[in-house]
């Protein structure tokens, strides 16, 4: 197992040493990034001994072939970590600058990062740092929170870089994720579908697809090969996922059974219009006080996957604002599969259109998995652990 371990300016930069030490005893081979604020308050010569490995740097020189050297190392690692990492730095990574050699480092990986912050209360606390965050988060970093206690500044608040153990597990966790769903190919359905009444009127419904996008970025990033067949979403394309685009139920439900041969699970995310108006090649025109729709039923995605299901598992969602779990329930049996995520839209903050979740998780067996409220990403780790942990080929 091969960590990449970047080092920026702070006072905690000395912490790296426990870092690396316990990497180390767990057997894990350590390359160590240092930035130029993070030479000053550790040494090249420091990290060098302690990973019995060289140090990358800004100052590397040409003979050395460092540009080579960084795009090789960022296939053969397994974790991607930075410790502490300033504000400074989550800046840069968030915005996508590669202005030195560590921020281009992140902007070259697609491993699993893990960030563990460092830095004053008030730069922790403002609102760059927390958008910041927020961009990096959504993009699947772990971020080991920092804790509080007295600062460099003589200080209390939050700021000082978390325990070295918990640094050190973070990334031993993530570095074992990262290959978890080896292997298997994972067909996620994301976002509203959009039921056309004319060349520009449609049907549709609320949801944002950040829940189905999470879902594929994280089973990406544990290995999974992921087919990602989206509604219209304004949503980037995670990294490694194939895209697939659709706009109509009709069209979620081809590309759905195109995709799922061979797959080893389908988890139906996207929220499916239920009932499709007739659609008119020609603009309607306003004719009459009123207009009367008859909308007839659309195809049941889901439930024909459990009408001729094979050994795949079938994960569905179920978006309820009253009787959540009996509704639940029934859907799990009703649609036959394996697991149905239970999300109560009625609540404000969480499901449709927000940043935040909160489900619970039923199974064939009656059993019931809560998972807190936390972010989509945060969220479709939980479920990926739940329903798909252990099943790698
Ligand atoms: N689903 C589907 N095709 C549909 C409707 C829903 O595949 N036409 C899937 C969704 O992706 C989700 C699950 O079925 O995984 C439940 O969706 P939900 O909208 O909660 O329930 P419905 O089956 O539409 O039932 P109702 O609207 O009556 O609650």
């Amino acid at each position: 197992m091969v960590v990449a371990l970047g080092i920026s300016g702070g006072i905690a930069a000395y912490k790296a040493c426990e870092i690396i030490r316990g990497l180390d005893r767990a057997g894990v081979e350590v390359q160590t990034i240092l930035s130029r604020g993070g030479a000053q308050f550790i040494t090249p010569l420091t990290l060098q001994t302690l990973s019995r490995n060289s140090v990358l740097s800004d100052r590397i020189t040409p003979g050395e072939g460092g540009a080579v050297r960084h795009i090789d190392l960022t296939r053969r690692i397994d974790v991607f970590a930075v410790a502490p990492a300033t504000a400074n730095f989550l800046a840069k990574f968030a915005r996508g600058i590669a202005d030195d050699f560590l921020s281009t480092f992140y902007i070259s990986v697609t491993a699993p990062v893990v960030l563990a912050p460092a830095m004053n209360s008030r730069m922790w606390d403002h609102p760059a740092t927390r958008e910041n965050l927020a961009i990096l988060k959504g993009r699947g970093a772990r971020i080991i929170e920092p804790e509080t206690g007295w600062l460099a500044e003589e200080e209390q608040g939050v700021g000082r870089l978390a325990d070295p153990d918990r640094i050190v597990q973070a990334i031993l966790d993530e570095a074992g994720r990262s290959s978890q769903l080896k292997d298997l190919h994972v067909v996620v359905t994301a976002g509203p579908t959009r039921e056309p009444l004319d060349p520009v009127r449609f049907l549709s419904n609320r949801s944002s697809g950040r829940m189905g996008f999470a879902l594929a970025s994280e089973a990406a990033r544990r290995g999974a090969r992921v087919t990602l067949i989206a509604g219209p979403v304004d949503l980037y394309t995670p990294r490694g996922v194939d895209r697939i685009d659709v706009e109509t139920s009709s069209e979620m439900r081809k590309a759905v059974f195109e995709s799922k041969a061979g797959a080893d699970a389908v988890i139906m995310a996207a929220a499916v219009s239920d009932y499709i108006p007739p659609r008119s090649d020609r603009k309607i025109k306003k004719s009459s006080a009123e207009i009367d729709l008859r909308l007839s039923r659309g195809p049941d995605i889901l439930k024909e996957l459990g009408e001729t299901r094979g050994s795949e598992l079938l994960i569905g969602f179920a978006a309820e604002t009253d009787n959540l779990l009996d509704n639940a329930r029934a859907k799990l049996t009703g649609k036959n599969v394996d697991f149905i995520v239970a999300n109560d839209i009625s609540v404000p903050g969480i499901g449709m259109e927000a940043v935040d979740n909160e489900v619970t998780i039923l199974d064939r067996e009656g059993n019931l998995h809560p998972v807190p409220r936390a972010s989509k990403e945060e969220v479709a780790g939980r479920i990926l652990d739940h329903v798909l942990a252990g099943r790698s080929r």
